[in-house]
């Protein structure tokens, strides 16, 4: 056996949200901790795989043998992933991107009218979707997204794994937000493969990593 057959898996995991700049003090985020990202990504370095976890802005230690990549907005997480994927077997898309990020981002402060200010409307562009541009040429490795959702959950979530062709999604509702513990459904093409309800993050992290062997 050669070294390279020795090689662990590489898995890629993103967590926590990520931080669209207004100016040099103010941003459009979101509410997302990080935590099941992060728990994903210590499940499966305890399990040997080499991870590559790439992270918004969060309050959370580095997993033990996980190798971190901070980043800040979708566009930088898009440039870590385009470097990181392409060499990785599996990626678990756990953040919580940003849909929409400011048109321009202001040099200074973003003054109000009185102050000779631009008023008060706020013009936003899309960001792109990260995970339909790097699963696009994902081949066979697999590839696992999640979904929050507030209505129509399982529907909403089948459709999103389609169109960012991803192998599985996991759909949580919105009581996962900065909670250790959640109600979690696994979907994959065929439908539903299993439900958690209100289980530790910890623990569903362990079953989600399971879905690479
Ligand atoms: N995602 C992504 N890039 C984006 C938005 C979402 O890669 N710009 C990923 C998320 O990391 C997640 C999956 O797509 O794995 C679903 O995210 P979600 O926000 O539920 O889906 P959206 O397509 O953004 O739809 P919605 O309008 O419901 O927010
Ligand atoms: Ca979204």
């Amino acid at each position: 056996m050669t070294l390279e057959d020795e090689k662990p898996l590489h898995v890629i995991v993103t967590a926590g949200p990520t931080r669209e700049y207004i100016d040099p003090v103010r941003y459009l985020s979101n509410e997302s901790s990080g935590t099941m990202g992060f728990a994903i990504a210590r499940a499966a370095a305890e399990r040997g795989y080499r991870v590559t976890l790439i992270a918004g802005p969060v309050h959370q230690e580095t997993p033990p043998g996980v190798d971190r990549v901070d980043v800040v907005s979708a566009l930088d997480m898009l440039a870590a992933l385009k470097e990181h994927f392409p060499g990785a077997d599996a990626i678990f898309m756990a953040a919580a991107v940003g849909d929409f990020r400011p048109a321009e981002r202001f040099e200074g402060k973003w003054k109000r009218k009185e102050e000779g200010g631009d008023g008060t409307t706020l013009a936003l562009v899309e960001n792109p979707d990260l995970l339909a541009t790097i699963a696009a040429e994902k081949g066979a490795r697999k590839v696992i997204a999640f979904a929050l959702e507030t209505a129509d959950g399982e529907a909403r979530a089948a459709k999103k794994l389609i169109t960012k062709n991803a192998d599985y999604i996991v759909l949580n509702g919105a009581a996962a937000l900065n909670a250790a513990s959640s109600s979690v459904t696994l979907i994959d093409r065929k439908g539903v493969v299993w439900k958690r309800e209100d289980r530790p993050k910890s623990e569903t992290a362990g079953r989600l990593v399971d879905l690479l062997t």
